[in-house]
């Protein structure tokens, strides 16, 4: 295989590059890589002439498990309408409604949508179906469809329990989060005013402890308020979307393993205010970049659209950018296997029809990613 390739430094998470590169995969690892005039003899040889080779893109954000679209909200919000939690109702009607197969081929069509823009490792959440038999068959889907599966039965107290908060609560921390628990890899709580407070935050998360199951959060996505501060103390893998966040919530994720995953394709489909990223790589936080593929705040599953936004509009420059896509997704979910091309990480990477890859931002919206391997494979 001859090349120009990325790689990125696997040990400080800087980006290095290196050109005329070539690397050899075998058994869905890289086995070898360096100077293409070095390499040594392969079965098989590909020369991709000057197209830059990047690290598959690790979506670590996701919510694919759904039916329906909410495009006349997405018009609304486009003409004044603020984006509220309470949306998120509309699809769980939706999803409710809808058989097996269509919530399946939603979620295959949109993981063949990311693979096509270079992504190799999708996280999905359930989180529209809210009662224990449509929770339990959408973290099955997303098992069954996804790298990694995420319980979110604490997205938003649905209709039928307004007026009884904590018997939802209750049912999530109970025989929802049982029946789920055997598929899932994580669990989250939307942890915002509109969705769950502090109080029900730290009940659901002490019962995903007890299933001995990790965490992550939705946190200060609308408001200022205690997700950061929650996910930091409970060791979340990641504190997700970050848009408000105080001081003290910049040094405890700078002071933790929590990664700091931003998301600006919903600040850009929701009009809001872009998170300070610049504030957080500055301190010392890890950093990635994610979708939020979802039908109501962002329903892009494009990450090259998301590093181009991360670039143009947080002021990250196109290195951190690609970084935080890969690397930093994969901190993200707690995978050192991939995220980066180095010896001994998988073969999971993208083919750019551009020379570097700073056109990902420098070209946005247009569709750079020639191809996609998933260890080796061509997806
Ligand atoms: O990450 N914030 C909570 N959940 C999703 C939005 C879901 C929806 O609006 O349907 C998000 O933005
Ligand atoms: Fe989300």
């Amino acid at each position: 295989m001859e090349n120009s390739s990325l790689k990125e430094g696997a040990q400080d998470g800087s980006l290095s590059v290196t050109r005329n590169a070539a690397f050899i995969v075998e058994s869905g690892r890289i086995a070898w890589m360096g100077s293409a005039q070095q390499a040594p003899a392969a079965d098989a040889r590909v020369d991709l002439g000057d197209r830059a080779v990047i690290p598959g893109f690790v979506d670590s954000h996701a919510h694919l498990v759904f039916a329906g679209d909410r495009a006349t909200e997405f018009e609304a919000r486009m003409t004044g309408t603020p984006y509220s939690a309470g949306g998120i109702r509309t699809t769980v009607a939706a999803t409710r409604a809808a058989d097996d197969e269509l919530l399946r081929g939603n979620v295959r069509r949109l993981v063949d949508e990311m693979a096509r823009q270079g992504t190799t490792t999708v996280e999905c959440k359930t989180g529209y179906g809210l009662t224990v038999a449509d929770e339990a068959r959408a973290i099955r889907i997303a098992r069954e469809e996804c790298d990694t599966a995420t319980f979110l039965g604490a997205h938003v107290v649905p209709a039928e329990f307004a007026e009884r908060r904590d018997e939802y609560v209750d049912l999530v921390r109970g025989p929802m989060l049982e029946a789920c628990a055997p598929y899932a890899d994580y669990v989250d709580v939307f942890c915002e005013r509109g969705a769950f407070d502090e109080t029900e935050t730290r009940l659901i998360l002490d019962a995903a402890k007890g299933h001995g199951l990790a965490v992550r959060l939705h946190a200060n996505q609308l408001g200022h308020g205690p997700g950061v501060q929650l996910a930091v103390e409970y060791g979340a893998a990641s504190a997700d979307h970050c848009t408000y966040l105080a001081d003290a919530d910049i040094d405890a994720l700078s002071g933790s393993s929590t990664v700091a995953t931003l998301l600006p394709g919903v600040e850009f489909s929701t009009r809001s205010p872009y998170p300070g990223a610049r504030r957080l790589i500055d301190a010392g936080a890890t950093v990635a970049i994610a979708t939020d593929c979802n039908p109501g705040s962002c329903y892009t599953s494009s990450m090259p659209f998301c590093i181009a936004l991360a670039v143009r509009e947080m002021r990250m420059s196109p290195a951190e950018g690609l970084l935080a896509a890969t690397l930093g997704g994969a901190r993200a979910l707690g995978r050192t296997d991939i995220g980066y091309l180095a010896v001994g990480a998988r073969a999971d990477f993208a083919v750019l029809d551009a020379p570097s890859y700073l056109h990902l931002a420098y070209r946005p919206g247009v569709p750079l990613v020639s191809s996609t391997f998933k260890a080796g494979i061509r997806q």
